[in-house]
């Protein structure tokens, strides 16, 4: 049967003309969807061998579509995927290929299928390996994290909050609090992948078909644990890609803290750190200049990442059931996530493991701003009796006589103390170091180096897991 000059092959029965240039270019969807070729393939295999074994189809073309299939397969990883704006997209290209390879039997592998349910298949399965490359990206920078927490278990640096020191706390444990970050980001993901997990194929254009399917099998051959339960919702739902968008935004969001706190500690002001030469660049005018160019980069692209969901969501909001073209889009949003996820977490990855931490800067700046304040009020409470509210006050009062005397907490001269109160001893001021202060943080969770050791080894066997 001929179609019309210049109409679709794959569509073009009921069209008396081609398309337009510019409805091909704002049409086509190949440029994108051909990073899922090998998804395509798999499930088109999945479902030729269905309907062969289901008998929908001779078990002779059955097994010429699968060796026809399995030929593009190794044409498209040895040269990659042809692009043909005319074939739309990968789903057609691949179909458009096996008829030249195997001829009228490649017609029948769209059987009891449609696209929209091989699109959602093939995107579901590349969302699913994504969740999986994901995961060890950020296994990889959990890993670097407590490789460096472990060697700065004991060095001392300023916490903050409000970016005022407020108390000293071990370098260690700064570090893994990221790890924590991380670690929830790889629950997400996971969950995502599980979540996504069933098999629309089969649900056809949207109603199902009156052919036998057996849609376990196919399910099954290609890892889901299930077949979608509902035809309609299996060809318009994008939950999974918007999960997959979310769960990337906030690790997106975790990397870009990370950037930032690298960004201010690679300051002349903090100097808490310094970046080899690979992880800096220079200034074409300031010959002096190193900067933290890729933690800025990445900072900046949590950007794209939030946007991606947004786009997605956008996308997605105001669809009526079931597939509209609008979807066609998801592919670029969910694979720009993706890459700039896995760009900027390789990044990270290579900063944490070659910064240096200036230890001396960070232990000398850990006493600045009356940091040991509250171990002075709990040191009243403690062995003073002094209720913590009282405490706080008489402290505060130190604080404010020592600032006017230009003087440390520890070094307010003992009269000045016993002035404000007489619990105030120099024994009390003594007491207050910054090794003191961290040592003494032993509760749960806290940044004692001796806890920060056993969080080290409790995160080393989540990790193993
Ligand atoms: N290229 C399309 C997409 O990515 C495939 C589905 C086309 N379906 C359709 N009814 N036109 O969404």
């Amino acid at each position: 049967m001929a179609d019309s000059p210049n109409s679709n092959s794959m569509w073009g029965g009921r069209f008396g003309a081609g398309p337009a240039a510019i409805m091909q270019e704002i049409n086509a969807s190949i440029p994108v969807d051909k990073r899922l070729w090998e998804e395509d393939i798999a499930a088109s295999r999945a479902h030729a061998a269905m309907i062969g074994a289901a008998g929908i189809i001779s078990a002779d073309d059955a097994a010429k579509i699968d060796a026809g299939l399995a030929q593009i397969a190794a044409e498209f990883a040895a040269n990659g995927v042809p692009v043909d704006l005319a074939l739309e997209d990968i789903h057609m290209t691949v179909e458009s290929r096996l008829k030249d390879i195997i001829g009228e039997a490649a017609g029948r592998l769209h059987t009891a299928r449609s696209r929209n349910d091989q699109v959602a298949t093939d995107f579901r399965l590349w969302t699913r390996t994504a969740c999986t490359r994901i995961d060890a990206g950020l296994k990889a920078i959990q890993t670097a994290l407590l490789a460096r927490a472990e060697e700065h278990a004991d060095s001392i640096m300023p916490g903050f909050t409000h970016l005022q020191v407020a108390q000293p706390v071990t370098l260690g444990h700064h570090l893994l609090a990221y790890v924590e970050m991380f670690a929830r980001d790889r629950s997400r993901f996971a969950d995502a992948a599980k979540r996504l997990n069933e098999s629309p194929l089969g649900a056809a254009a949207l109603a199902g078909t009156s052919f036998p399917l057996d849609r376990n099998a196919t399910a099954s051959a290609l890892g889901f644990d299930r077949p979608m339960a509902n035809s309609i919702d299996a060809v318009s739902d994008r939950d999974f890609a918007l999960e997959f968008c979310a769960s990337a935004s906030i690790a997106a969001i975790h990397l870009s803290r990370l950037a930032e706190e690298v960004v201010i500690w690679a300051s002349q002001p903090f100097g808490f750190v310094s970046l080899p030469d690979a992880w800096s660049t220079g200034s074409s005018i300031m010959p002096q200049k190193r900067n933290p160019d890729a933690a800025e980069l990445v900072r900046g692209r949590a950007g794209l990442l939030l946007g991606a969901f947004q786009r997605l969501a956008v996308i997605v909001k105001g669809l009526p059931l079931t597939y509209s073209k609008d979807l066609q889009d998801d592919k670029e949003t969910v694979f720009g996530a993706f890459d700039a996820l896995a760009l900027s977490l390789a990044a990270m990855t290579g900063m944490v493991e070659t910064l240096t931490f200036r230890t001396d800067r960070m232990r000398a700046l850990a006493a600045s701003g009356f940091s040991t304040a509250t171990d002075l009020a709990d040191w009243l409470v403690r062995e003073a009796g002094v209720p913590f509210r009282d405490a706080h006050h008489i402290v505060g009062a130190c604080v404010k006589r020592s600032e006017q005397l230009g003087v440390e907490l520890s070094a307010l001269p003992p009269g000045e103390a016993a002035a404000i109160h007489a619990a105030v001893t120099p024994a009390a001021l003594a007491a207050l170091t910054v090794e003191a202060s961290v040592a003494s943080r032993t509760s749960y969770g806290g940044t004692a180096p001796e806890r920060v050791r056993q969080a080290i080894t409790a995160a080393r066997a989540a990790l193993e897991e």
